[in-house]
């Protein structure tokens, strides 16, 4: 079996003592796309700089290829492993064409280099730019020229730290699917960091949840997204709404009715977890709301709070009348229900997920 693109195993870095990378493994195969995702601070920048061989890790392998590229004695140089880069200040040249931009990282006689900076600048629909200079692009085809620059070496593997966040939302989805293409085409590994979940399950093959250091849970965005490893994985994705209880017989009673809690022993305190889009409301008719199911459970009535149009959904909020606790509901956008109104409030069993309390 041939090793992956991209390995990296145990990788640990401190600053001060304090651990920043703790033990992060993980595998890119060749034209798949991993993100790292997760929240300000987590460790995801240092990750990168340690893969391009621009900072030290503690411990911990890179290889590429199956070939060492870096452990805590032998270390490969930035330039030599085969390593592009594209960061969020992706700063061109300015005194440098256009051409000469993509061609800096090149090897061998200027002519070959420009026909190859040519060759890249075409890929991403800006040949006719080769001789301009930066100042003379917008921002998105400044992002073009970088991703050119970033390619035309032809790296193995492609680390890029948020490369869209500078850019406006609508530029930003083109230029995105564009780059995906390109980079799949070219069969590079690419490990593709963000904070943005949407950014994530729109590029990635894979998908490595990381806090604190730590990857927390690695998947599919689909895997990631239905089976989430713990509460924050949940939140990190959406809004959430947490019921309570104690778990009784492998049971936890709610309001919603029973839920399964298999695996907790008696006496146990779970947080049931869900999403608001995963809350359907039906109207009281003379105190009662619809009848009990195995797809939702018993409902539970509660009072509109706060109701808010969305677009393609309206969120509202609700006061429950068992306890006064706070719920979401994300319902498609067919009507805007009053404050004050008393609603009745069903969630999806097959979409809530059982984790202990804390
Ligand atoms: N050279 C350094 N010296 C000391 N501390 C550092 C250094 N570089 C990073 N850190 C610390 O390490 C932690 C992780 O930083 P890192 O840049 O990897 O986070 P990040 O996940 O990329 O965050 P963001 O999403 O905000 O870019 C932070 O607490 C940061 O302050
Ligand atoms: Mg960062």
């Amino acid at each position: 079996m041939k090793p992956p693109r991209l390995e990296i195993r145990d990788i640990k870095r401190s600053y001060d003592g304090k651990p920043v990378v703790d033990n992060v493994s993980l595998a890119i195969q060749p034209g798949h796309v991993t993100c790292l995702l997760g929240p300000s601070g987590c460790g995801k920048s240092t990750t990168l700089r340690i893969i391009a061989g621009v900072e030290m890790q503690d411990s911990g392998t890179i290889h590429v290829d199956g070939n060492l590229v870096c452990d805590t004695v032998f270390r490969v140089p930035p330039e030599r492993r085969s390593v592009g880069l594209m960061f969020q200040d992706f700063a061109l040249f300015p005194h440098l064409s256009v051409g000469e931009n993509v061609a800096f990282g090149l090897k061998g006689p200027g002519a070959e280099k420009k026909a190859r900076a040519r060759d890249y600048l075409g890929r991403v629909g800006l040949e006719h730019y080769i001789d301009g200079f930066p100042h003379e692009l917008s921002g998105g085809e400044q992002q073009r020229v970088a991703l050119a620059r970033a390619l035309a070496p032809k790296p193995r593997v492609m680390l890029m730290d948020e490369p869209f966040s500078g850019l406006d939302n609508r530029l930003r989805d083109g230029i995105r699917d564009e780059t995906l293409e390109l980079l799949k085409e070219e069969g590079t590994s690419v490990l593709l960091v963000t904070h943005e979940p949407e950014e994530a399950m729109r590029m990635a093959d894979e998908i490595a949840l990381m806090r604190k250091g730590h990857i927390v849970q690695m998947g599919a965005p689909y895997n990631i997204y239905n089976a989430p490893a713990d509460r924050e994985a949940v939140a990190f994705f959406s809004d959430i709404n947490t019921i309570r209880g104690n778990v009784q017989g492998a049971l936890v009673a709610t309001p919603f009715g029973q839920f399964f809690a298999p695996g907790f022993s008696d006496g146990t305190g779970v947080e049931i977890v869900f999403r608001p889009q995963h809350v359907s409301i039906d109207f009281d008719r003379a105190g009662k709301g619809p009848s009990p199911s195995t797809r939702t459970g018993a409902p539970a009535r509660g009072v509109v709070e706060r109701a808010r149009f969305m677009g393609a959904e309206s969120l509202v909020e609700f006061r429950m009348d068992h306890d006064q606790q706070k719920l979401r509901a994300s319902v498609p956008n067919v009507f805007l229900p009053k404050p004050g109104t008393p609603m009745w409030l069903s969630v999806r069993r097959d979409r809530c997920f059982v984790f202990p309390a804390h």
